[in-house]
């Protein structure tokens, strides 16, 4: 019977341990991230992305800002652009343009150039999109 209680305490006392572990490693993840949601694009107003003549009307470019983060820019028409972070919502791939669309080399998933809309899965999520604009034939966010 003591030996029971005293195999009965050690399994709690681990428990608690492993508990506080656990607990431990939560809160040093928290801090350990910051707060930019996964294929958040923040970029700041009035940085250029691209010039609008080096993307044909209805293709995309990938690009990136001016702090590292994977764009794609989609000439909408002759004097329009779309952009939208480069980041699949599927598992963080980062997508091709392919024509009028975007593919993911991962798992194939294959989104709208011109909306950032998923055409075919995996992902279930569009591409977030980054407000732009085009000022004197440059695609500038908003
Ligand atoms: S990460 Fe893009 S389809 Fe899986």
């Amino acid at each position: 019977m003591t030996a029971e209680l005293h195999s009965r305490r050690t399994v709690l006392t681990t428990g608690a341990a492993v508990a506080g572990a656990a607990v431990g490693a939560v809160a040093l993840t928290a801090c350990g991230s910051d707060s930019t949601p996964p294929g958040s694009t923040a970029a700041a107003p009035g940085e250029t992305l691209t010039a609008l003549s080096d993307i044909a009307v209805g293709q995309a470019k990938a690009t990136k800002t001016a702090d590292g983060k994977d764009v794609i820019v989609t000439r909408t028409a002759e004097g329009t652009a779309a952009a939208f972070s480069a980041i699949c919502t599927h598992q963080g791939c980062a997508v091709v343009p392919e024509g009028a669309e975007l593919k993911c080399p991962c798992h194939n998933s294959i989104f709208d150039a011109a909306t950032g809309a998923v055409k075919k899965g995996p992902a279930d999520q569009p591409l977030p999109s980054i407000a732009v604009k085009v000022t004197n034939g440059q695609v500038v966010t908003a």
